[in-house]
């Protein structure tokens, strides 16, 4: 039999994915895809634990989320696409997970108290506090090794692996206990040098047009001490750098450093080089996402495809986990 090398991630669908995800989780997928056996699914359900009161925005973002994964790349030939809350599975795991799982876990989750207290929004549900044990169900449902996961969700990962032990000891040793699969990514910074994300406004998304991105580059921040072109600048402290450092080849890079150090080279002119690079980054891209803009039957498809095959998983486990616990009637 092959070792287990099984993947299982998720990602809220939150809005339009930006060069942020890509360098950061997206481009790290794409290559998992073609060495592990990959789960990666829409976590619509997560999504309600905090946007309960407005969900529109969420069956929105759903289909938006799954064609910015297809244009960074990712095969649906190679990996299994889904959505949660197609697979209610999970749903019944998560209420078999909650009963086994103490509250003190949940309250001590560090990013609970976090993101609760720092919400404009009224996250005192039961459902939020329980968002790491549906989390749980997610991951062991399909009884993967691994879970790539940034390091703010490593509390997250560790509760899982917590819930599991716990499960094992009560009903006897079934799942594995995740890993967590720390990846290697290169860190990109916002256009104002904070970090990128989408609630400031300060991010390139993988599905902006050249008339969108060119005043975006134009606005970026760049290396304080440049006032005017004769003044030395440092490529280290430039926040536009990282950029060319991702997109160009390394000739043109030792020439960036120089002419910037030696005030030879205007911020300009790296910006204009920047836009050249993100339009030719973008152009497959924009490609791939076009093909399924034009045809929402090939994306529905797609994610049937995938939630049939997530679902016949999650069966299989579910038929073994009421056995285990006595309640296969
Ligand atoms: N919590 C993750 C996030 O905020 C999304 C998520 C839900 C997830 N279930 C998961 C990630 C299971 C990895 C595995 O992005
Ligand atoms: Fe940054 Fe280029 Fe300006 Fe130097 S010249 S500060 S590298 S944008």
């Amino acid at each position: 039999m092959q070792a287990n090398n099984r993947i299982v991630s998720g990602m809220r669908p939150t809005g339009p994915l930006h060069l942020g995800h890509y360098f950061g989780v997206l481009l790290n997928w794409e290559k998992m895809q073609r060495e592990n056996e990959c789960f990666f699914f829409v976590a619509d359900w997560h999504a309600l634990t905090t946007d309960y009161a407005d969900p529109s925005r969420i069956k929105e973002f759903v289909p938006e989320l799954v064609m910015d994964w297809l244009a960074a790349g990712l095969d649906p030939e190679k990996c299994v696409l889904f959505q949660q809350s197609m697979v209610k599975e999970h749903a019944e795991l998560h209420l078999l997970l909650s009963m086994i799982t103490p509250v003190g876990w949940l309250e001590r989750n560090p990013t609970y108290k976090e993101v609760r207290q720092e919400s404009s929004k009224d996250l005192s549900t039961y459902g939020f506090l329980g968002y790491p044990v549906l989390q749980a169900a997610d991951i062991v449902i399909y009884r993967p090794r691994y879970v790539p996961v940034g390091h703010d969700q490593l509390p997250h990962l560790e509760l899982s692996r917590e819930i599991v032990r716990r499960f094992n000891h009560f009903y006897g040793e079934f799942f594995p206990e995740p890993e967590a699969k720390l990846t290697t990514s290169a860190k990109l910074p916002g256009l104002d040098g904070r970090k990128m994300s989408k609630s400031y406004g300060n991010a390139i998304h993988l599905k902006d047009s050249m008339d969108e991105i060119r005043p975006k580059v134009m606005s970026m921040l760049t290396d304080t001490k440049r006032q005017r072109l004769k003044d030395p600048g440092e490529p280290e402290d430039c926040n536009l750098y990282p950029y060319l450092e991702l997109l160009e080849g390394t000739e043109l890079l030792d020439e960036v450093q120089e002419g910037c150090r030696a005030a030879t080279r205007g911020c300009g002119d790296c910006k204009k080089l920047l836009a050249q690079r993100l339009a030719e980054f973008l152009e497959p891209i924009q490609a791939r996402r076009a093909q399924y803009e034009r045809d929402p039957d090939l994306l529905a498809d797609v994610l049937k495809q995938g939630t049939d095959r997530a679902r016949e998983e999650a069966q299989a486990t579910m038929e073994r986990v009421r056995e285990l616990i006595g309640f296969n009637f």
